[in-house]
């Protein structure tokens, strides 16, 4: 009979050390099995009474809006960063106040897709690949540049919003209707009227 080693480690069922048995397994990305889910396609697991052609046609359409969303959203964190000028203190914080609210709308327009049997988009390059909204420079811009530069992106995505909404609601997907219009565009409208404000040509001083 063996003798028995009380320093040894403890063995668990499959012969392994339990000290063994904790260590993470790396590299598993390196040899995966294929994707659970392909990007572009729809499932129909969950029942929610829509049929694959109407979820396809609102998942890609939402994957747009999406990825201008996700890039509208970091515009915002670039402006709020970056500006200078008299107006330093309103456009900083009324940027930010705008970044948040893009990321909850970035959130809301995800998990849509999720509903619907799609795969979100989720990377900045897949992203940067996607949005339409103009790419613009890494150097700090005048603040007056930074807010065209946004009511740009806003519009942009406003246009969508009504194409998407009026498409949604014609193939009876009334919860991407909903989220496209009392989500995305009521945010958006919203938005533009705050930082229009900034750019009107107005006196401050003498009344015309
Ligand atoms: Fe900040």
């Amino acid at each position: 009979m063996a003798k028995s080693n009380s320093s040894a480690p403890a063995k668990n069922p499959k012969g392994t050390t339990q000290a063994a048995s904790v260590q993470p397994v790396m590299n598993q990305q390196f040899d995966a099995p294929k994707p659970l889910q392909k990007y572009g396609t729809v499932s129909q697991r969950l029942p929610i009474g829509l049929d694959e052609k109407t979820r396809q046609q609102s998942v890609t359409s939402l994957n747009q809006l999406l990825a201008d969303t996700m890039t509208l959203r970091d515009l915002y964190k670039k402006h709020h960063w970056q500006v200078v000028g008299p107006t330093f203190y309103q456009l900083h914080l009324l940027f930010d106040k705008h970044y948040e609210e893009q990321s909850a709308l970035v959130d809301t327009i995800a998990e849509r897709i999720q509903i619907l049997g799609g795969v979100a988009i989720a990377m900045a390059h897949d992203v940067a690949e996607l949005t339409t909204i103009p790419r613009p420079p890494k150097d700090r811009e005048e603040a007056p540049v930074q807010v065209s530069r946004l009511l740009e992106a806003h519009q942009i995505i406003l246009k969508n919003c009504h194409t998407y909404a009026k498409e949604a609601d014609d193939a009876g997907d009334d919860g991407t209707n909903d989220v496209v219009v009392s989500d995305v565009m009521r945010t958006n409208e919203l938005q533009v009227w705050f930082v229009s404000e900034h750019v009107v040509d107005t006196p401050l001083v003498n009344a015309e």
